[in-house]
């Protein structure tokens, strides 16, 4: 089984990551956690080229195209391994964060996200995504907290509007596999709500 979080900076991915790693182990499940963009040590070579604030301007397609290459020496070098050898895998982000951050966020065309897409994924996608969302500008100040902005966290409330926007988009048009979850609750209902999933959906 292959699980995802998603959501705009500091809604909460990181701490229920943590929850849902403690909740599989208590189940018995043996699992590999992961994280996007990086989870190789290539792959974490280019998420630094990625997120590092920088004076030259980044170009769009550069930046998808990189996305798209830490996503398939993921997928290449730990994420079917991992599942073929029946371990859990739980990423930190995954491909709808593509189509959330260079799609909705940069402009990019949902046909060239697609694209990609079917090239370096063939419709390989996770079984289970949970979607955490609230009002980005508040999850923001959440993620503000912890320090030095990333080339990401730096841009305007309109960028994360429009990111907010595909991912909701997404799960509407997927429901049975992105669950969405209001990431605006008290960590620890977000967490009830997030184990209600589980119990459904983990297979025993
Ligand atoms: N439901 C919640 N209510 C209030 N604070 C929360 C909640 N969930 C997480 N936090 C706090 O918000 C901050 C950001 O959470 P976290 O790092 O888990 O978010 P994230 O989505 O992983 O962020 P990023 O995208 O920047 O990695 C942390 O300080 C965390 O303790
Ligand atoms: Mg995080």
């Amino acid at each position: 089984m292959f699980i995802t979080l998603e959501g705009t900076e500091g809604v909460g991915k990181s701490s229920n990551l943590a929850f849902i790693q403690n909740w599989l182990i208590n189940r018995g499940k043996q699992l590999v956690v992961t994280r996007e963009p990086g989870g190789t040590p290539f792959a974490e070579e280019i998420r630094q080229l990625l997120l590092a604030p920088r004076q030259e301007q980044v170009s769009d397609d550069a930046e998808l195209l990189l996305m798209f290459a830490a996503r398939a020496q993921h997928v290449a070098q730990k994420i079917r391994p991992a599942l073929q050898n029946g371990f859990v895998v739980l990423s930190d982000r995954f491909v709808d964060a593509s189509y959330a951050y260079q799609g909705g966020g940069r402009g990019i065309s949902m046909q060239r996200l697609d694209a990609l897409s079917q090239w370096t994924l063939q419709g390989f996608l996770p079984d289970l995504t949970f979607l955490l969302d609230m009002a980005p500008a508040d999850a923001l100040e959440r993620a503000k907290k912890r320090g030095d902005l990333d080339r990401f966290e730096q841009e305007q409330q309109a960028f994360f509007e429009r990111v907010r926007n595909v991912y909701l988009q997404r799960a509407k048009a997927d429901p049975k596999r992105i669950m969405v979850i209001n990431a605006a609750q008290t960590l620890e209902q977000v967490q009830q709500d997030i184990a209600h999933v589980l119990e459904q959906r983990v297979p025993k």
